[in-house]
């Protein structure tokens, strides 16, 4: 390698538009030999764009690139491949049908195929794979891979082509801290044998670890350029987000002195969940967040007494209580609203003032006096509370859009005198408008009645909205809980889920 200052590659001004949208504005920066340079940056922020321009999938509209002291130009993946450019990219573009190592030879050798003895290249491909991951078959065929799997073959396949620079667009989104970690070590082996990478990731923790120097994107332009000692968490979100995050802002409240209602201690169920502990405050809206498959619902299931716990205690007021059933719970004032609200929450040949009401019929002297006045004025007051949409309380529930009905299923407990309600992605599949609404009325109906909602959503925006604390739960464990402040992000919840 010769031993100069210059670096191995620049880009210079690079702008790209597409149609209206401008995805990058002059972006300049540079790559050292040796170096791993990371580029982070909020979702939309450019950062796939300029990778793509480096590694000539995608044209400029203006700017230069350089490597080696010389401007180059590539109309194509294979002059960068030719200058010794290689990307693992975001996302999976490998061919399904064929295997591993073929997969691995064909991007090594695209543009040169007929030179190639297939045999030591095959062995070759083998090994770089096993350096990547030793538990990949490279007979296997890439459509039986997982797409973690896959995730690695296209790392190994851009590393196999001995390119000098490798570009790694967030590898890790689908990895294990383990496949992670191995991935980290095989980095830094290959970066100080001198060949230089851009690494990008959401993972913060691990570009401070990994990275040289860390450029920060924000709306397709460069915020800065730091190294990783000046690169705190809050530097970081600070510089991505350009401002305090909105969402999280919005609505804080602090809740730590009010009445703990819930409080759940090492619950665990065999193969669903482990070890589960919080406690829930008067008022309060606890954000579950987890990918699916966390055993957030599972656990919900068993709070609510339709599955039993192995382990653990539940105390409701502070009085440990033990549910045999879905009964005993909607009696202790614990209600869950399960995400199939259409097949379990409605009773769709019932009117919407019957379905709100069925519960607590016995208060209102049971079925013969359904259209007991009282009863209706309570149903409409509720309705009105939430601004629920309808024509009359006695036309069909179904003939209520998604958004509606779930408002008064929600009226239909509060008629009940729900304490605790728990809430299984509460808005999914309603329109946007609708969905705000909701949040609206789950946050009134905390402060105004001084309801409790555990909230279970796989959207994070949503949860950074309208929760005051986040649980965070990822294979059937808690692997934390944040309070939600102005420095809560979707990046620092979605790491704290797979770390
Ligand atoms: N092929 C495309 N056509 C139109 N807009 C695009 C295209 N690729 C990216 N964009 C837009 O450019 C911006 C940057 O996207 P991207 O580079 O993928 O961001 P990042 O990788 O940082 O999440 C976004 O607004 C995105 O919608
Ligand atoms: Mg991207």
């Amino acid at each position: 390698m010769p031993q100069t200052d210059s670096p191995l590659f620049e880009a210079r001004g690079i702008t790209k538009t597409f149609g209206p949208v401008q995805a990058l504005a002059e972006v300049s920066l540079t790559l050292k030999h040796g170096e791993v340079h990371s580029i982070i940056g909020e979702n939309g922020a450019g950062k796939s764009t300029l990778m793509n321009v480096i590694c000539g999938r995608l044209c400029p509209s203006s700017g230069e690139l350089w490597m080696d002291g010389q401007p180059v130009s590539f109309a194509a993946p294979v002059d960068a491949q030719r200058a010794g450019i290689a990307i693992a990219p975001q996302e999976i573009n490998l061919v399904p049908d064929l295997s591993v190592a073929e997969n691995i030879l064909l991007g090594a050798h695209r543009g040169r195929i007929f030179a190639v003895d297939w045999a030591a290249t095959r062995a070759a491909a083998t090994e770089i794979l096993h350096e990547v991951d030793d538990s990949i078959d490279p007979r296997a065929r890439v459509s039986d891979l997982s797409k973690a799997q896959q995730q690695l073959v296209q790392i190994a396949r851009a590393t196999a082509t001995r390119a000098q620079m490798i570009i790694f667009d967030e590898p890790t989104a689908a990895l294990t801290v383990r496949e992670t970690d191995k991935l980290m070590a095989y980095i830094h082996r290959i970066t100080a044998e001198g060949r230089s990478a851009f690494y990008i990731s959401h993972r913060l923790d691990e570009v401070r670890d990994l990275s040289h120097r860390i450029t920060v994107l924000r709306d397709g332009a460069t915020v800065g350029t730091i190294t990783p000692a000046e690169a705190s968490r809050a530097r970081m979100v600070q510089m991505m987000a350009g401002r305090l995050p909105k969402a999280a802002t919005q609505g804080l409240r602090d809740l730590s002195s009010a009445r703990t209602v819930l409080e759940v201690e090492g619950m665990s169920r065999a193969g669903e969940f482990d070890d589960i502990s919080f406690v829930l405050r008067r008022g309060e809206i606890l954000g579950v967040s987890g990918l699916i498959g966390s055993g957030r619902t599972e656990m919900a299931k068993s709070l609510f007494g339709a599955t039993r716990a192995d382990r653990g205690t539940v105390r409701i007021d502070g009085v440990k209580t033990r549910f045999k059933s879905p009964v005993d719970a909607i009696a202790a004032g614990l209600i869950y609203l399960p995400e199939e609200r259409k097949q379990e929450g409605i009773f769709p040949l019932l009117s919407i003032a019957e379905n709100t009401a069925l519960p607590s019929l016995d208060r209102f002297g049971g079925l013969l006096t359904l259209r007991n006045r009282q009863m209706m004025d309570e149903v409409e007051a509720l309705a009105s509370q939430m601004k629920a949409k309808f024509n009359d309380l006695r036309d069909p529930i179904t003939s209520l859009s998604g958004g509606n009905q779930q408002k008064f299923i929600i009226a239909r407990w509060l008629m009940h005198d729900a304490k605790v309600l728990i809430m299984d992605e509460p808005t999914r599949g309603i329109d946007v408008n609708a969905k705000q609404e909701i949040q609206a009325v789950l946050r009134n109906l905390t402060e105004e009645r001084g309801l409790s909602i555990i909230l279970i959503s796989s959207e994070m925006e949503e949860l950074l909205d309208v929760a005051d604390r986040i649980l965070v739960m990822h294979d059937g464990k808690v692997k934390g809980t944040v309070v939600r402040d102005e420095t809560t992000t979707q990046e620092s919840l979605l790491e704290l889920a797979i770390r």
